[in-house]
């Protein structure tokens, strides 16, 4: 089996093409959503400083349920259009939040996020789920980490079959 090791990288420019690149490896010969989600959440929460959660929801009719994730224990359905996540499903783009606290709708799952990123999940034009980060750090998530992690999504898209 690929092993990842660990990313050690001066330039931060160097880290997405090389967290893609060991992507690229785990995911390799393996179609399953849920075990590519499972090790794409474990490859970015192991690699990236200052998260303290990083996974999945998944789209089922019109809530987002949770799937694979490292971190606290989460809230498990999120109606879509409520929270980061829903607003990030509905509007199918990618939502990033420098100060949770000043999202009115924010759900708080673990009180120590202070800022948030969720990308939408999306294949053939349909909405599949998101993939969430959060960092006990403000406003923690720069430009250079939506466009890494973008990637990284459609990755994981693009080498998933549908749930
Ligand atoms: N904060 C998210 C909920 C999910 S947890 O952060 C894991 C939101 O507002 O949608």
């Amino acid at each position: 089996m690929f092993e990842a090791a660990p990313i050690r990288v001066a330039d931060p420019s160097e880290f997405y093409e090389e967290l893609a690149r060991q992507l690229t490896g785990l995911l390799a010969g393996e179609r399953d959503v849920i075990a590519n989600a499972a090790n794409t959440a474990s490859l970015i929460f192991n690699n990236m400083a200052e998260l303290n959660w990083a996974g999945f929801y998944f789209l089922r009719g019109d809530v987002l349920v949770l799937g694979p994730f490292q971190g606290k224990p989460a809230c498990v359905r999120i109606p879509l259009g409520r929270g980061v996540c829903g607003a990030a499903a509905a509007k199918r783009q990618t939502l990033r939040v420098a100060d949770v606290q000043f999202f009115p709708d924010h759900i708080a799952c673990d009180s120590a996020s202070r800022s948030e990123l969720v990308i939408p999940l999306i294949r053939d034009g349909a909405v599949l789920g998101v993939l969430d980060l959060d960092s006990p750090c403000l406003d923690r998530f720069t430009a250079h980490d939506q466009a890494g992690l973008e990637g990284i999504a459609a990755q994981f898209v693009t080498a998933s079959d549908p749930l």
